[in-house]
């Protein structure tokens, strides 16, 4: 059996209007989730397994605002396996599901001094030349996806609009992708700065290709935990990501819940 119809038996037909990714030190947000249904991904064929600290893996489907959601605590990163395809079959799922939109967040490093470690940003585009394409392998001209308003117009105006009604400061930036799992070297700080990155992160890139490939639309959002390599006086650590992240999460809570209700109709 495929993930699909599990995750109906278990949590019921009524569509699913978003999903929402929770990136490192995030996934306590799936305990706001009411009338939750939980599924680990254990349950899930093709699901990854979850290796990283402060990352669960389980699908929590319910309702936050109202709004049906499924809330995916935990991801897989290109960095475990070196295979970018490893949240394929998650995404896959998601379409198969009919899910319209997806909701991808991370913990991130800042590019720049003003956007400090605490702020949110959403992100307007980003940059992956420096790993593997997720969709290398497939065939069929689909293949070759426009990535033009990849993060969509519409969600990202959605984002705004929650953000400011729930007064919490938003940044907008680009989002660069590096695979990990080391961190950056200074100089590539700098060179990834030139290139017109705000934020730089290992994860989120590889699904929103993939989700894309798909047909969802796609938007994300960054907790910014740190300043990259070589801005701040101190090296970048997990340690850092995990805490700085864990005590944003309840900003991040904020902008999701008031995204919910910008975006789709109760
Ligand atoms: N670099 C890459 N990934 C990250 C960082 C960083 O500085 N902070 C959180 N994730």
């Amino acid at each position: 059996m495929t993930a699909a119809p599990i995750i109906r038996a278990a949590a019921g037909d009524a569509p699913i209007a978003c999903a929402i990714v929770l990136g490192t030190g995030l996934g306590p947000l799936a305990d706001a989730v009411e009338d939750a249904r939980v599924i680990p991904y254990g349950d899930l064929p093709g699901f990854p397994q979850v290796g990283v600290s402060g990352h669960a893996g389980r699908l929590v489907v319910g309702r936050l605002e109202g709004r049906r959601v499924a809330v995916l605590q935990g991801r897989a990163h290109t960095y475990e396996s070196g295979d970018s395809r490893v949240m394929k079959p998650v995404i896959d799922t998601l379409a198969a599901l009919g899910i319209p939109r997806l909701l991808l967040t991370n913990a991130a490093g800042s590019l720049k001094p003003d956007m400090p470690p605490g702020s949110i940003m959403a992100i307007e585009d980003h940059i992956a030349l420096f790993g593997p394409n997720p969709l290398i392998g497939l065939k069929g001209d689909d293949r070759f996806v426009p990535m033009n308003g990849a993060y969509d117009p519409a969600l990202r105006r959605a984002i705004a609009g929650g953000a400011a009604r729930r007064r919490v400061a938003l940044f907008e930036g680009v989002y660069a992708w590096v695979t990990g799992p080391s961190f950056e070297t200074p100089a590539e700080i700098r060179a990834l700065r030139t290139l017109g990155a705000d934020a730089v992160g290992m994860s989120t890139v590889p699904e929103v290709i993939l989700a894309r490939h798909a047909g969802l639309a796609v938007a994300g959002l960054s907790m910014i935990t740190n300043l990259a390599a070589g801005l701040a006086p101190h090296a970048p650590s997990h340690a850092e990501t995990k805490a700085v992240a864990t005590a944003g999460a309840a900003a991040m809570e904020a902008v999701i819940r008031g995204f919910l209700t910008e975006c789709i109709d109760e």
